[in-house]
């Protein structure tokens, strides 16, 4: 099966009756007399808080398309997140993360010290992250493949050949690239993490997550412990998501398209000091991207206004189309203020080394006509 039809077609469909749409199992038990019953995969099919047969399309579809071994699906990128770690760490675990990532993950991995796991962070950027690699030696590296708000781009396959090397294991959230643009686990990651809330779902509707895995080792381990931490998606959540993940070649296309012209309509606007996207020659990491992507750099626009935060919040309020709001991914275009939103969690020094200030806005571009995202974002800057 060609790629682009991997998301419409690539799960089977076992319901009895032959349905298009795969069934909904809205039920918390399978019936059980002795033995459970195993799902196709083979775990036991019994309680609706380890395993249930809604998720197994979707599980199918994601674990294609990353190219890895098996998916779980979860009920949200935290709870994806959450199990992998508390899953793959132990008390002598040495953790390396980018200082800029999702500021609840890096919340997350740094409260996990109380346990006695080291955990180290670095710039995101390939050569500085590898030479924190190679003195700090982790265990376990943790990057995002496309940095959220600076959209920092990571060479992928040389960060895990270095971990390889030092033998560490290696966890990428493909969460803002999407598989349409890298699958980790092709370059040697062993887990792959996605906010399904975003792109895979795509639609502002439904909360999500997913770990693909490289290994039936891992498989086992993540069955477990997405059981016993009890973070499984929900049959209804499951099937949104299947539903959104079928658009997700065509949606991204046209994100992708609008977004490098907003970006490059942003270049040129004169209450726009500086416009961050990796389809931009300007872009630190632009070789990087269009090494690793191709044609095609994601969806994500970060800009500065002239002006400061007074700029800023005129800049949202005077918004009428565009949606002033944290997330992205969706169809619908979103602008977000990333300093009280996803990386307020992000250390005050380290705000400062990555230019995250008060004059940064992070824009998610949807599927709208490009114009109207224009004129939209040009009626809202001349309000500044
Ligand atoms: C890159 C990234 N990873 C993980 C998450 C967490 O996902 P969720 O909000 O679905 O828990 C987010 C949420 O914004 C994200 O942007």
């Amino acid at each position: 099966m060609r790629r682009a039809s991997v998301p419409v077609r690539g799960y089977r469909n076992l319901d009895l009756y032959g349905s298009l749409q795969p069934p909904i199992y809205q039920t918390a038990v399978f019936r059980m007399v002795g033995e459970a019953t195993k799902s196709d995969r083979g775990f036991d099919l019994k309680y609706s808080r380890e395993e249930n047969p809604t998720l197994r399309p979707l599980e199918e579809v994601l674990a294609k398309l990353e190219n890895g071994e098996d998916a779980f699906a979860f009920n949200s990128g935290m709870a994806a997140l959450s199990t992998v770690f508390l899953s793959l760490l132990d008390a002598n675990s040495v953790l390396l993360v980018p200082m800029e990532s999702y500021g609840a993950t890096l919340r997350l991995l740094s409260s996990l010290e109380k346990f006695g796991i080291r955990f180290n962070k670095a710039y995101p950027d390939t050569e500085v992250f590898i030479e924190e690699m190679k003195s700090t030696k982790p265990s376990i590296v943790f990057i995002e493949t496309i940095t959220n708000p600076t959209l920092k781009v990571f060479d992928v396959p040389e960060v895990i050949k270095t971990a390889k090397d030092l033998g560490a294991v290696t966890v990428v959230d493909n969460t803002f690239a999407t598989p349409m643009l890298i699958t980790p686990i092709t370059h040697g990651a062993e887990v792959v993490v996605h906010s399904t809330s975003k792109y895979l779902a795509g639609h502002n509707d439904v909360i999500g997550g997913a770990a693909v895995v490289s290994t039936k080792e891992l498989s086992d381990v993540m069955w477990v412990w997405r059981a016993m931490l009890g973070t499984i998606m929900q049959p209804m959540e499951a099937y949104l998501t299947l539903r959104g993940v079928k658009t997700l070649d065509v949606r991204f296309e046209r994100q992708c398209k609008n977004a490098r012209a907003i970006a490059e309509f942003l270049t040129e606007h004169s209450k726009v000091s500086d416009v961050i996207y990796p389809g931009l020659p300007t872009h630190p990491h632009y070789g990087i991207a269009k090494k690793l992507f191709g044609d095609k750099f994601g969806a994500v626009v970060s800009f500065r206004i002239r002006g400061g935060r007074s700029a800023a919040v005129k800049f949202f309020e005077s918004l009428k189309l565009i949606t002033p709001s944290p997330s992205l991914g969706g169809v619908e275009s979103i602008a977000t203020y990333p300093i009280t939103s996803a990386a307020a969690p992000i250390a005050e020094e380290d705000r400062k080394i990555l230019g995250i200030d008060e004059d940064l806005i992070r824009l998610s571009v949807g599927i709208e006509d490009v114009q109207d995202l224009m004129e939209d974002l040009d009626q809202a800057l001349a309000n500044v």
